[in-house]
């Protein structure tokens, strides 16, 4: 039988808890593991596609299209370090014009199932809202990593995450759950950033993710060459968290597959 991918969609509907530093990086620490990866930008701000290096103003097609059925995704997927199915400001225009489309909330599981074969682990970097878009990734997805900063205002917006989500596997999904919750941004030498990760802690249990991802510029300063932290500076902190968060995921991924196979 053919290996298909595990979807796998970043969401937090607050901006700035690092979504898309996690998918590039995650992503590329992955592919380090001999996995085959793909990076869906699910985001009209382009983070994603302009983080790897991809000049979106020269960019003809890209994600919209994909999503209202005007060009297929193989199309859209420029290669980088890893594979990225790119987006232009256009896509800001999708939600309002998938809204009146049937099946308006399934339009990436389509595009994605025509690549799925291709890949192993099929990452999608979402936009800082609930809206059609996030709907989409998490209805294309079996799990939903959360990047959460480690900051006690920070946590407030998990219920509604949650609750979206329940809906979704209510209505739509049924299979998919969160895969993990991931501190971001931790400093573990203020007492408020131990305190924020003692109060996730109590809230998710096992859910959190043991890789807590640390402060560090580079993760600034990477973009802007159009690279991960992982290839700017490989034996740095960010590459070690990344690393250690893509074994986690490995683990908590197929040793699933395994225990259902066996
Ligand atoms: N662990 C980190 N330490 C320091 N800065 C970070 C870290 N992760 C991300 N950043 C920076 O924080 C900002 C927001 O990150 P980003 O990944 O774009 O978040 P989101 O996609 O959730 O909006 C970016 O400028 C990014 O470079
Ligand atoms: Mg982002």
């Amino acid at each position: 039988m053919p290996r298909s991918a595990v979807t796998i969609a970043l969401a937090n509907q607050k901006g700035g808890v690092a979504k898309t530093t996690s998918t590039v990086n995650l992503g590329v620490a992955l592919k380090a593991r001999g996995r085959r990866v793909l990076a869906v930008d699910l985001d009209p701000q382009s983070n994603l596609s302009m983080s790897q290096g991809i000049d979106i103003e020269s960019l003809r097609v890209g994600m919209y299209d994909v999503l209202l059925g005007n060009a297929p995704m193989k199309e859209i997927i420029h290669t980088r370090e890893i594979d990225i199915a790119v987006a232009g400001i256009e896509l800001a225009g999708a939600e309002l014009a998938l809204s009146s489309t049937i099946g308006r909330e399934r339009a990436l599981e389509r595009a994605i199932d025509t690549v799925k074969s291709n890949y192993d682990y099929i990452l999608i970097d979402t936009p800082p809202s609930l809206g059609l878009l996030t709907i989409n990734s998490m209805v294309a997805a079996q799990g939903v990593i959360v990047p959460v900063q480690c900051e006690y205002l920070s946590l407030r917006g998990l219920a509604q995450l949650r609750e979206t989500l329940a809906q979704i596997r209510e209505h739509l999904n049924p299979g998919v759950d969160i895969l993990g919750i991931l501190p971001t941004m931790y400093d573990g030498r203020t007492v408020h950033g131990r305190d924020a990760l003692a109060v996730m802690r109590e809230n998710f249990g096992p859910l959190l993710f043991r890789t807590r991802v640390g402060k560090t510029i580079r993760f600034a300063e990477a973009p802007v060459e159009g690279m991960s932290v992982i290839k700017f500076d490989p034996s740095g902190q960010g590459a070690r968290w990344y690393k250690r968060l893509a074994n986690e995921v490995i683990d908590r991924v197929e040793g699933e597959t395994k225990k259902a196979a066996a």
